[in-house]
């Protein structure tokens, strides 16, 4: 029998970051003992106290459809969060409750772009953003993050690729794979570059808690002008270890809202109803639980960070946000899907080659230190003996 796929299927890439764990678990049945730095997410469990608010949820027999737009009460704490954490006034008729972050991208994509418009996304980046709009007949056109200035943006690079068909740009930071996060001064000459050219700001900033070094994240939305023209999204699975959950959020106009909702209304219903009421209780009753797992994300980079620039051959910048490592090893000669092979079947370290972010990756491996301190440092240790031989070999 013909299987019968769609054509708009080929528009979309398989995950390159599944590709690399797919091959790191087989191994792992196969008996190996593979690290893994692979997969961006964090390896705590969630907070005790969000698992006891879903519980009672389930107790008290919330296991029913919730309004679509989501709980009134999740909405009001989101929007409240929103006014003190990122000074943005929004009002909770502001905010749809989403499936993750993950849904929040397709419905505010499937809402504003036509077919044949144009969307100004980073390269390298978290690939939803190209294949997303790829599926949607839209045209994803990107903008570099170079590590020479610290993965900020170059305006004058993205001033010089705005056409007439370019809708909106997509700013992630921190960011996903590079860990950089944009300067305060480059996201107000974003903002500048928005309103003059009427673009609107898709603004990704799932990993604003996880930030070091005392850097402030600043929420593009809280700028003058902007909250008209701005989609804020941002979800739980990073900041309190809630990715299994599925629990993100889109504030924007009212006008906006609405039109996601439909997309939102035929595509998930609404987010599960004990998950949305967990997600209250993480923005309402946290402790140091976050403080708590960013201070030890942050002792893991200092290691590996540290550890990668002491290996001839391969460096890296000190990522100031999200969980990732962005390791330069361009001087090794190698491609960096070949790299990343090498590295797995040799050494039992699984890191995603960079050009599975954008052909900006190539030449870079992505390391998640989201793994034990322990992990982080044997895992450093097999990368030294493993590039020693790549360079021994060249
Ligand atoms: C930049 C970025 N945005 C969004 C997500 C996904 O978020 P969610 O789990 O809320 O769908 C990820 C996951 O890795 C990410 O890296």
């Amino acid at each position: 029998m013909k299987y019968h796929i769609a054509d708009r299927m080929d528009r979309m890439a398989p995950s390159g970051i599944r590709k690399v764990n797919e091959k790191a678990l087989a191994m792992e049945r196969a008996g190996e003992h593979v690290i893994h730095f692979e997969i961006g997410r964090p390896d705590f469990d969630t907070p005790e106290y969000i698992k006891q608010a879903a519980c009672k949820s389930l107790a008290d027999g919330n296991v029913h459809y919730t309004s679509n737009f989501g709980l009134a009460e999740l909405r009001q704490t989101i929007a409240d969060k929103l006014g003190r954490e990122n000074h943005i006034d929004y009002k909770a008729s502001e905010i749809l409750v989403t499936v993750g972050l993950s849904e929040a991208v397709f419905a505010v994509l499937a809402s504003t772009l036509n077919e044949g418009d144009e969307i100004l996304v980073p390269d390298p980046v978290w690939l939803n953003y190209i294949n997303v709009p790829n599926l949607l007949g839209a045209k994803a056109v990107t903008y570099s993050l170079k590590e020479e200035s610290g993965f900020q943006m170059d305006l004058e690079e993205l001033r010089s690729k705005i056409t007439e068909k370019t809708r909106a740009v997509v700013i992630v930071t921190p960011n996903n794979p590079t860990g950089g996060v944009l300067s305060q001064n480059t996201l107000r000459q974003v903002a500048e570059v928005a309103i003059a050219n009427d673009l609107l700001v898709i603004s990704d900033e799932i990993y604003e808690r996880l930030i070091y070094d005392g850097e402030q994240h600043l929420s593009i939305a809280s700028l003058p002008g902007m909250k008209e023209r701005t989609f804020t999204m941002n979800g739980m699975s990073k900041a309190y270890a809630m990715d299994g959950w599925r629990l993100g959020y889109v504030a924007a106009p009212e006008e906006y809202i609405a039109a996601m909702n439909k997309f939102h209304q035929h595509n998930t219903t609404c987010a599960p109803s004990f998950v949305q009421a967990a997600g209250v209780a993480a923005l309402t009753q946290e402790g140091d639980e976050v403080a708590e797992m960013v201070k030890e994300y942050r002792r893991r980079r200092d290691y590996a960070v540290a550890a990668i620039n002491d290996i001839p051959g391969i460096h890296c910048q000190c990522p100031k946000g999200a969980f990732y490592i962005f390791i330069n090893c361009r001087e090794l000669g190698m491609k960096s899907a070949a790299l990343s092979v090498y590295l797995l079947e040799h050494a039992k370290i699984a890191l995603v080659p960079g050009d599975v972010f954008g052909p900006g990756g190539e030449g870079y491996l992505r390391m998640s230190f989201a793994n034990s301190y322990e992990n982080v440092v044997e895992g450093c240790r097999r990368l030294k003996e493993a590039v020693k031989q790549v360079r021994q070999a060249k």
